[in-house]
Formats: C-alpha cells, sequence, structure tokens
C-alpha cells in the first residue's frame, strides 16, 4: 500500500511517500480502507520526537491517528462490524497510524461514521472531537446555564469545544484573532474576544469553566476570570499558581482516550444537524509535509485534513 512514513525523528523532510506492507488485521482488529486522515499538533509533536515516553519510537512509523473510510476485513473475534462499513475512528497512539490506505485497529476504538458527511469532513472529527467533548463533558463537567471561557475557539478542537458547549446549554465565550471573529460567532459563541486586540482577563469575570488548549501565560492569566471554586481544563500542561490554589480552582491537563460511544454520540449530533465539522484546508496525501508544516503555525481555522481516496 502507499503510505506516508518516518524513518527517524525530524523535521518534515523526514516524512516520506513509499510503498509500505499493507497490515493485516488481529483477531480483535478490522482492516479499514481510508478515504481521509485528519492531521493534528501530535501528529508533528511526535514525529520531531517529543514526548518520547508515551508516543511511539519504532521505525519506520506511519503518523497520523484520526481517520474516515470503510472495512476492508475484519479479524477472527469481530462481530460488530462488516466488510463495506463506514467508520470512523481515532487509532492507537502507539501503533501506526492513518497517514496510509489501509490500517489496522481494534475493533473496541472504532465507531460509524455519521452518515450524512463525507470521508473528509468525519475525518476532522475523532480526535479534536473526543478532545472538545471529554474536556469539557467527562472532566470540565460543564452544565447548562455555566459560563465557559473557550482559547483558541477557532482550532481544530476550539471549533468542536464552541459548538458542544453551546449545545449543552452554557453560555460560550470564544478567543481567537480578528479574521475568525465572525466565524467563531457562526459556532455559537455568545460573546468572541480578539487576543490581539483585548485582554481577556480584563473584560471577564466569574467564569465557570476555562477550556485551554494554549496552556503557559494565556493558562495563568485564566485563573484571573475563574470564580472560586471554578474549573480550569487543558489539552496541554496544567499548572497551578498562588491565586489557582486561593481560589480553590481545580487545574486539570488531560489526554484524550479513544472511546467510541462518545464518537456514536458526537456522529448523532452531526446526523442532527446540532454540530458542523470545520475542515479549514485540505492535501492529499503525498502532500503531508505540507500539512504538518501548516499545523504547526498554529493558524489554522478549524481542521486539516489530508485525503487519501479522492470521492466524486
Ligand atoms: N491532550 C490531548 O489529548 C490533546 C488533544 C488534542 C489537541 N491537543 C493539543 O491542544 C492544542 C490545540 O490543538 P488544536 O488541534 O485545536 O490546534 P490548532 O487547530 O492548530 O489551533 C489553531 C487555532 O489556534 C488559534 N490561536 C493561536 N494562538 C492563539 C491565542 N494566543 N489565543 C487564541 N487563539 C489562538 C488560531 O487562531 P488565529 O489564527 O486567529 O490566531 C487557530 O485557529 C495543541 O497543542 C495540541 O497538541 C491535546
Amino acid at each position: 500500500m502507499e503510505a506516508i512514513r518516518i524513518h527517524s525523528f525530524g523535521g518534515p523532510e523526514v516524512l516520506k511517500a513509499e510503498e509500505a506492507p499493507t497490515p493485516e488485521p488481529g483477531a480483535d482488529e478490522v482492516l479499514i480502507k481510508i478515504y481521509a486522515s485528519g492531521v493534528n499538533p501530535v501528529d508533528w509533536k511526535i514525529r520531531e520526537g517529543m514526548n518520547k515516553e508515551r508516543f511511539p519510537t519504532h521505525f519506520p512509523l506511519i503518523p497520523g491517528w484520526d481517520l474516515s473510510g470503510v472495512i476492508e476485513k475484519t479479524g477472527r473475534d469481530v462481530n460488530n462490524f462488516k466488510k463495506g462499513d463506514e467508520v470512523y475512528s481515532r487509532p492507537d497512539l502507539t501503533k501506526n497510524g492513518t497517514y496510509a490506505e489501509y490500517v489496522a485497529v481494534k475493533a473496541s476504538l472504532v465507531a460509524l461514521k455519521p452518515k450524512t458527511i463525507d470521508h473528509v469532513h468525519a475525518a476532522a472529527v475523532p480526535l479534536a472531537g473526543l478532545t472538545a467533548w471529554q474536556g469539557l463533558f467527562d472532566y470540565g463537567k460543564l452544565k447548562a446555564g455555566e459560563k465557559v471561557l473557550i482559547h483558541a475557539a477557532s482550532g481544530g478542537v476550539g471549533s468542536f469545544a464552541v459548538q458542544f458547549a453551546k449545545w449543552k446549554g452554557a453560555y460560550v465565550i470564544g478567543t481567537t484573532s480578528e479574521k475568525n471573529i465572525d466565524f467563531v460567532k457562526s459556532l455559537g459563541a455568545d460573546e468572541v474576544i480578539d487576543y490581539k486586540k483585548e485582554k481577556f482577563e480584563e473584560r471577564l469575570k466569574n467564569i465557570d469553566l476555562v477550556f485551554d488548549t494554549l496552556g503557559g501565560e494565556i493558562q495563568e492569566k485564566s485563573f484571573h476570570v475563574l470564580r472560586e471554586g471554578g474549573r480550569l481544563i487543558t489539552t496541554v500542561k496544567p499548572e497551578s499558581t498562588d491565586e489557582s490554589k486561593s481560589k480553590h480552582i481545580r487545574v486539570e491537563g488531560f489526554s484524550a482516550n479513544s472511546i467510541p460511544e462518545e464518537l456514536t454520540q458526537i456522529a448523532g449530533l452531526i446526523d442532527r444537524g446540532k454540530i458542523k465539522p470545520i475542515v479549514g484546508k485540505v492535501f492529499p496525501l503525498e502532500q503531508a509535509a505540507e500539512a504538518q508544516r501548516l499545523s504547526k503555525e498554529g493558524h489554522v481555522r478549524g481542521k486539516i485534513v489530508l485525503e487519501v481516496v479522492h470521492e466524486k
């Protein structure tokens, strides 16, 4: 099969388009023909060799851990999927990924894809959608009527988080830059703050939950806008400060899990028209290096997706 592989850690130039063996599914796995693969910041972080203790270090390695495709073959013990099922998934981050024509994934990590969208849009959902869902609901315990501040509201994770929080009935405030203000409002945000022109920490107070994907100084300033006993949930490094401690703020970082029941719930919301995956840029598989360069710049609207099979 055609795949993008790396043989060492390094810059985008280590991503090579080459022939690789088509995997055979194990007893509890399905072989998926990939139509599209989402691109996420974790892809270039792994390529650069960051967080080696958590991520794969075997070579050659196929990156990418986000897919939409069609079941080609099922393992001996798999009885919940059959050949031809259209599925989406966030595969195991420690194994070969989805910048390829095929991948073998444990059936317990796979869900039926939303029926009303194409593979390119479905591939944008699993990793970022699960992260937003788990950050807001599983960890953040967001409830209707609460005020939530979502940083980087125009990004891959943020664009889902704004829509999920609004769907839940929260009052949603997002940060982004000027070019994305109308876009973030169109996702359902009640207020949008241009981070280049205004200091969110001076405008906001009494926030119940901050969902942070940026960390550092932005995370630290977020403690200032939270109410006493509020929550800060982050996809990057959590750091408590004197202010977070004195205000009894729950500060928690997390790594999103691959939970197919949540993907099924998200697919239902998409098919009922409540949630729309946002794809900012599509590249052919061969241009994975270009896609990762763009991802690392950190200014994409919504998601980047690699198209593996061109659908008419
Ligand atoms: N822990 C986990 O399980 C997990 C899962 C997913 C992601 N993550 C991490 O979460 C982070 C975000 O991921 P992502 O996929 O959402 O990233 P992304 O799509 O690359 O985010 C890009 C967006 O961030 C906005 N942005 C950049 N700087 C900003 C600032 N100072 N204030 C407000 N908005 C800003 C940009 O808007 P402008 O163009 O307007 O600046 C752009 O729309 C990454 O570090 C990723 O590795 C962790």
